[in-house]
């Protein structure tokens, strides 16, 4: 599942865990602790040598994979304005993607089946994954959403880190964001969350993945 920031990736990718039994990965939870992690020890995040090192002390202290999952990582922290900030310098080190690439693909060799969110998904990471979505909505109902949610700030503020993001994850040289051919595209503007699962179950269970009943 890939798409721009507070398209509802989340809460679609939660859903459809639920809904098919599957494992969850928020990619851009790794990028955001090595953002956390560089604002907390003062390393520039434009830095990419350093940067690289730091996610080099990162990966072996948690044990490789175990980065991805971490739980000494309060979501809540990781969202704070700083490091939502900091994570777009973060994101586009190559050294830097390169490693969370192989990470997100280890994790995912030791899963029976897993939807992964990020920005990269379905175009680099797993270019051969079973279904993929591309999640857009306009700018304005992203950050009126967030707004709602998760009372991230003013709607402007909001409004202004969502299109400074979007700029950031889709012009970046390495892995920018964009939508992978084969990718279901399903724009949220006008529709519930209910309207968006049932295209995405629908999907899904053309491909061969069955409901869990509970
Ligand atoms: O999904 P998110 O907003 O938590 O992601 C945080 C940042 O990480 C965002 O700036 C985009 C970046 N990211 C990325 O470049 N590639 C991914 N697969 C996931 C996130």
């Amino acid at each position: 599942m890939d798409g721009p920031a507070a398209a509802g990736k989340t809460t679609t990718c939660l859903a459809l865990a639920r809904t098919f039994g599957l494992r969850y990965l928020e990619s851009g939870r790794t990028y955001r602790i090595i953002a956390f992690e560089a604002l907390q020890r003062e390393i520039p995040v434009d830095d990419a040598r350093e940067i690289t090192w730091l996610c080099d002390r990162l990966i072996l202290e948690s044990r490789s994979a175990g980065l991805l999952t971490s739980e000494r990582y309060a979501s809540d922290k990781l969202r704070e304005t700083p490091v939502n900030v900091a994570v777009s310098a973060v994101a586009k080190i190559a050294d830097v993607r390169r490693r969370v690439t192989s990470l997100i693909r280890l994790w995912a060799e030791s899963q029976t089946q897993c939807v992964i969110e990020g920005r990269d998904i379905g175009t680099t990471i797993f270019p051969a994954a079973l279904v993929k979505f591309y999640l857009t909505a306009s700018p304005e109902v992203r950050a009126m959403r967030r707004v709602r949610q998760e009372r991230a700030g003013t709607y402007e503020n909001v409004l202004k880190d969502v299109i400074r993001r979007d700029d950031a994850d889709m012009n970046r040289t390495v892995s920018p964001l964009v939508a992978a051919e084969d990718a279901i595209r399903i724009d949220t503007t006008n529709l519930t969350i209910e309207q968006v699962m049932s295209r995405m179950s629908t999907a899904c269970r053309d491909r061969g993945l069955e409901v869990i009943r509970s």
